[in-house]
C-alpha cells in the first residue's frame, strides 16, 4: 500500500502555517510563521491584521513546506485546511488557498476541525497512540474533556461555560503587565512565585459536572489586584501568577482525574496551547503515576497552533470518507 502525503494549511488565528504529513503520523515539513510580534503592541490578536498577514505570507509558507520536504505539488495526494473554529477572516485565507490548490491540482480537499487537530498533534509525537483515550483540550479558545472513542467519534463530557483556560491566562497576564500571549509569561513567573500567596477560588461547578468556568477566577484576580492597589498593599507579580495558575491547574487536574475514574480511562491525552504549561505537565505527570495512566502530551512545538497537527487529523478524516466539496466554507464557531 502506497503512502499518502497531505499538504495541510492552518490560519485560524495568528499563525500562518503549512505542513506536509505522511500517513497521519510522519512530519515531512512543518512551517509556522507566527504573527505574535505584530499583534503584541495591541495586547492581543487584531482579526483584520491577522487576515491581511495571512494573505501576504500564505503562498510563501506553502512553498517553504514543499522546499523543506523536497517535494513538488505533483507529489501531494490531498490538500487539507483548518475550516474552524477560529477568526472568520483568518480562516477564509487558508480555506481559499486550500481550495485553489486542490482545484488546480485536481486533488481531494479535506476541511479539518482545529480542535481535533490539536488532539492529533499527539499522533505525530507518539506513533503507538491510538483511541480510545480521554483527552483534555486546553487552548486559547477551548477547554474540553472528551473521550476519543475511535478516530471518528468524540464523546464530549465537559466544556467551558465562559472563558477558555488559555483566555484566562492571557487576560490575567494582561492586567499583570505581561506581553501577549500571556500564558508562557505566567508559566515562567509561576515557577518562581509562591502559589500559596493568595487563595483564589477553585470553581468546580456541580458535583458531577465536567464543565469548566474560569471567568470567576479571572474576576477574583482583578478584584484582588484592584483592592491591593487601592489599599497600598504590596504584592509580587510572580506570587499572583503562581496563585492564579495553581487555581487553574487544581481544577483541570481534579476534573481530569474524576473523569478518568468515572469512565475507567487509563490512557490520557493533553492537547492545545495550554498543554505547553510546565506546571500542568508536572501536575499531570504526578496524577499519571498515582493513577497508573499512560499519559501523552505533545512536544512544545506541537502544542500551540501549527499545520502539522491539521495534516495528521486530515489523514483520518480522509480514511473516514470525510472529504470536502468545493463549497467548503470557514466555520468560525465550529464545535468539536
Ligand atoms: O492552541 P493555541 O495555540 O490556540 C488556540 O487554538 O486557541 O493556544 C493558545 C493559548 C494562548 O492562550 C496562550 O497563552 C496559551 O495557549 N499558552 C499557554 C502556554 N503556552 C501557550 N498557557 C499557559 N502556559 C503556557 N506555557
Ligand atoms: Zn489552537
Amino acid at each position: 500500500e502506497s503512502v499518502m502525503k497531505i499538504l495541510s494549511i492552518e490560519s485560524s488565528c495568528d499563525e500562518t502555517a503549512a505542513a506536509i504529513i505522511e500517513d497521519g503520523r510522519c512530519i515531512l515539513a512543518n512551517q509556522v510563521y507566527t504573527q505574535i510580534a505584530i499583534h503584541r503592541k495591541y495586547g492581543g490578536v487584531v482579526p483584520e491584521i491577522a487576515s491581511r498577514n495571512h494573505v501576504m505570507k500564505m503562498p510563501y509558507v506553502v512553498q517553504d513546506a514543499l522546499d523543506e520536504a523536497q517535494l513538488t505539488f505533483d507529489d501531494l495526494d490531498a490538500i487539507a485546511v483548518t475550516k474552524g473554529p477560529g477568526l472568520v477572516g483568518a480562516l477564509l485565507v487558508g480555506v481559499s488557498e486550500a481550495k485553489a490548490l486542490a482545484y488546480a491540482l485536481d486533488k481531494p480537499l479535506i476541511g479539518v476541525n482545529h480542535i481535533e487537530g490539536h488532539i492529533a498533534a499527539n499522533y505525530l509525537a507518539f506513533p503507538e497512540l491510538e483511541p480510545p483515550f480521554l483527552a483534555l483540550i486546553v487552548s486559547g479558545g477551548h477547554t474540553n474533556l472528551v473521550i476519543v472513542k475511535d478516530y471518528g467519534t468524540n464523546i464530549i463530557l465537559g466544556r467551558t461555560r465562559d472563558d477558555a483556560a488559555g483566555e484566562a491566562f492571557d487576560k490575567v497576564a494582561r492586567v499583570l503587565g505581561y506581553p501577549y500571549p500571556g500564558g508562557p509569561a505566567i508559566d515562567q513567573a509561576a515557577q518562581i512565585g509562591d502559589a500559596q500567596a493568595i487563595d483564589f477560588p477553585r470553581v468546580m461547578l456541580e458535583k458531577d459536572s465536567y464543565d469548566f468556568s474560569f471567568s470567576g477566577l479571572k474576576s477574583a484576580v482583578l478584584n484582588e489586584l484592584n483592592h491591593r492597589k487601592m489599599k497600598n498593599i504590596p504584592y509580587k507579580k510572580e506570587d499572583v501568577a503562581a496563585s492564579f495558575q495553581a487555581a487553574v491547574l487544581d481544577v483541570l487536574t481534579e476534573k481530569t482525574i474524576r473523569c478518568a475514574e468515572a469512565y475507567g480511562m487509563k490512557k490520557i491525552v493533553i492537547a492545545g496551547g495550554v498543554s505547553a504549561n510546565k506546571g500542568l505537565r508536572t501536575r499531570m505527570d504526578v496524577a499519571a503515576k498515582q493513577h497508573n495512566w499512560a499519559l501523552y502530551y505533545p512536544p512544545l512545538s506541537l502544542c500551540t497552533d501549527n499545520a502539522a497537527m491539521i495534516g495528521a487529523r486530515a489523514y483520518y478524516d480522509f480514511k473516514l470518507g470525510r472529504t470536502s466539496s468545493w463549497d467548503l466554507n470557514a466555520v468560525p464557531g465550529l464545535e468539536l
